[in-house]
């Protein structure tokens, strides 16, 4: 039998999903002036990451997969990916008063962020990896981690899937479980021939080079004035369609 299994994820495996979240980036050093342990309340947060994954399990062209331990049946890790899909002209509308909806908000005041967040901080990383994704991804031609949302004009059938979020719970972490579910993806699109972009973290990176992903550009955010003693530091890197081993 094989230690882990890789399936996709349901309304129910939620609850495992922002567990395995909080165990997976207990220790990142960014996340940690993002969103500061003493200001975020632990509960203010579980709700915010669960409304985000349950929102992303309905959004038309997101998958996300779970990979369980197969004798205990807990959730290990997962990741997000999204299949760019042709949307129908209802869920074009749903999209836009979204939108337009999350542009309001942000004009009163309100940022996208769990209460007690560091807006400043949370601004300077999210929007400035999204100045990235808009230099190096090609949307009708490349796999992505974390792309921006793409236009609904140019969503095309024939497209390809995205990673957005890849994370193992500490206990699991080193049994093989991140590198199973980003093979599930990569699969794909190396049998497409597609190139794949991703953000790494500072953990992340040894495993992405290892898969064949190259460090194309840098975010670095001086985080000196929250009290950081090193920049704030997401790796952007590409990769090529490859042949990967089983
Ligand atoms: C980064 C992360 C997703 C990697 O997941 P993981 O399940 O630990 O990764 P793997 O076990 O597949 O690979 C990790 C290492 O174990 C090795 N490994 C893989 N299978 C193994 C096995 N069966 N036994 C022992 N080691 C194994 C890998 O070769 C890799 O080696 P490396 O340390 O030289 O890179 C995980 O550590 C994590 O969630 N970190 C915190 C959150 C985060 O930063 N996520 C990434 C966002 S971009």
């Amino acid at each position: 039998m094989a230690p882990f299994i890789v399936s996709p994820a349901s309304v129910d495996d939620v609850p495992d999903m922002v567990q395995v979240y909080n165990s997976a980036f207990e220790h990142n050093y960014f996340s940690s002036f993002t969103f500061p342990k003493e200001k975020v309340p632990q509960d203010i947060k579980n709700e915010w990451l669960a409304e985000k994954y349950t929102a992303a399990l309905r959004t038309p062209g997101m998958e996300t997969f779970v990979c369980r331990d197969n004798i205990s049946g807990e959730v290990a890790g997962f990741a997000r990916w999204g299949y760019p899909v042709v949307l129908t002209d209802a869920q074009k509308e749903e999209k836009r008063t979204r939108d337009a909806e999350a542009k309001q908000k942000r004009k009163k005041g309100i940022a996208p962020y769990p209460l007690g967040s560091n807006v400043e901080c949370c601004d300077a990383k999210f929007l400035g990896l999204e100045k990235f994704r808009d230099k190096h991804v090609d949307y009708e031609d490349m796999y992505g981690m974390k792309p921006r949302p793409l236009s609904l004009n140019t969503i095309r059938t024939d497209e390809h899937p995205v990673v957005y979020f890849l994370g193992v719970h500490q206990k699991y972490q080193g049994k093989g479980v991140g590198t199973l579910l980003l093979k599930n993806g990569l699969n794909l699109a190396d049998a497409q021939g597609r190139k794949t972009y991703i953000e790494a973290t500072d953990a992340g990176r040894r495993l992405y080079l290892k898969l064949g992903w190259e460090e194309i550009d840098v975010l670095r955010i001086d985080i000196q004035r929250w009290g950081g003693s090193k920049p704030g530091t997401n790796y952007i890197m590409m990769r090529d369609p490859q042949t990967l081993g089983a």
